[in-house]
């Protein structure tokens, strides 16, 4: 019997920003390619980053600006597809945008018009796009994949899995990808909740609730790593751009290390002020150096108050310590519900890094989040979604 002429060449589960960017590339290369996902409303990621304006990438985006066990895999696909590259199509489809900070590039209008591009791309590069539609499992067959969906079966040459991490699961997030690793031998390195705001134990929570909306910018370290950005008090914790970079690095049972006035050497300032206004209160001082709210805060906690002249040195060490060394020990972090991304995932060492496809199953390729390949925050996580997208469709 003849074998069944197959209707696509590659199939991508996934039609988040990886395997979007993967299945145009496919397409482009003359590759009939099915795009398939469960969800009814596709990039639905792309949709509410940025606050709805998505920070598509970074232009400062280099390898440092990610976490891996395997700290080499991301340079050849961030080398051969660039954020140049991606702010060049962005630019050919007449999107305006505009750096908000750090390099961190934003849409002038909205992130549906990144979603627009795409799907405009995807069109002129014949990509059959099939939303709402489960997959109950994919099996290898011979020299291909079969993908068995509610919508039916369909056989291909390339599988591309581009499902993602396990981050926000009301918008689509599931463990598909990790299961299709395991399904084929390849191991997964443990996941854990990545870019996220962190919880404390009820003293310090109460702390952080009386000064929730405040905002300074701090250094946050975590061992030898350190981020300066924006902190934020919340009625939940602490969040802001610095804790949820440092978040990433946190491991449980861990200290982190805040410095709430980076530029203030806070005990230089305190004893430079108590011999030239002695008769000024501590908490009047400290205003100076941290919000007010926040110096009420610190000054209470530390259970001084009064003139700068009746307070010892040590005091005023000790104070300066919780302004420039604020030592704490998250409990937790705030989980999948509210992570930007998804640490840990297929390991890289299994894959080409030129290719993406599985090292021991040809034909299996793996784009995007659901690697072990995980970015800061700030536009990186995206850009790795278009370079390894990118170079996968070059080969699937
Ligand atoms: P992504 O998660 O985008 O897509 C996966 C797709 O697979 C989804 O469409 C999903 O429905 C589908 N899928 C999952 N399981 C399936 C299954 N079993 N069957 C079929 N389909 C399935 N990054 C950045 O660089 N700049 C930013 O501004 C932001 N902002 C941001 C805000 C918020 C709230 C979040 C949660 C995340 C961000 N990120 C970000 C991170 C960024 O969104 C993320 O890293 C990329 O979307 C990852 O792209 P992927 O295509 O790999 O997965």
């Amino acid at each position: 019997m003849a074998p069944m002429q197959r209707s696509y060449d590659v199939i991508v589960i996934g039609a988040g920003a990886a395997g979007l960017m993967c299945a145009i590339e496919a397409g482009k290369r003359g590759r009939r390619v099915w795009l398939v996902d469960h969800a009814r409303k596709i990039a639905e990621k792309i949709r509410i980053a940025g606050g709805g304006f998505c920070n598509f990438t970074n232009l400062h985006t280099s390898p440092k600006n990610f976490l891996s066990q395997n700290a080499h895999f991301c340079k050849s696909a961030l080398s051969r597809y660039t954020q140049q590259d991606f702010i060049a199509l962005v630019q050919s489809h007449g999107i305006a945008f505009h750096e908000k900070k750090l390099g961190q590039l934003f849409c002038d209008e909205s992130a549906q018009e990144i979603i627009a591009m795409l799907l405009e791309e995807c069109r002129r590069a014949g990509v059959v796009l099939q939303n709402d539609t489960g997959i109950e499992r994919v099996e290898a067959i011979g020299n291909g994949y079969r993908v068995v969906t509610t919508r039916g079966t369909q056989d291909c040459d390339s599988l591309v899995i581009a499902t993602g991490g396990l981050s926000i699961p009301k918008v689509g997030a599931t463990k598909f990808g990790y299961d299709v690793a395991r399904q084929f031998g390849l191991d997964v390195i443990e996941t854990r909740p990545g870019l996220v705001p962190l919880t404390f134990q009820a003293s310090l929570l109460e702390r952080c609730q009386a000064l929730s909306g405040l905002s300074v910018e701090a250094t946050v370290s975590c061992g030898k790593v350190s981020f300066s950005e924006g902190l934020l008090f919340t009625h939940r914790g602490l969040s802001g751009p610095s804790i949820l970079q440092i978040s990433s690095y946190w491991r449980e049972g861990q200290d982190i290390l805040v410095n709430l006035a980076p530029s203030v050497d806070a005990f230089a300032f305190l004893k430079d002020r108590k011999k030239a206004q002695p008769k000024q209160e501590v908490q009047t001082a400290l205003a100076e150096v941290v919000p007010k709210r926040l110096a009420l805060s610190i000054c209470e906690d530390a259970a001084l108050s009064g003139r700068l002249a009746d307070l010892p040195d040590g005091a005023l060490r000790a104070l300066a310590r919780a302004v420039n060394e604020w030592r704490i020990r998250p409990a937790g972090t705030e989980g999948y519900r509210t992570a930007e991304v998804t640490l840990g995932g297929v390991d890289t060492n299994a894959l080409s890094s030129k290719t993406m496809e599985a090292k021991t199953q040809p034909g299996l390729f793996f784009v995007g989040e659901v690697m072990d390949v995980t970015g800061h925050l700030g536009g990186f996580n995206f850009q790795w979604a278009w370079s390894s997208g990118y170079v996968a469709g070059q080969y699937v």
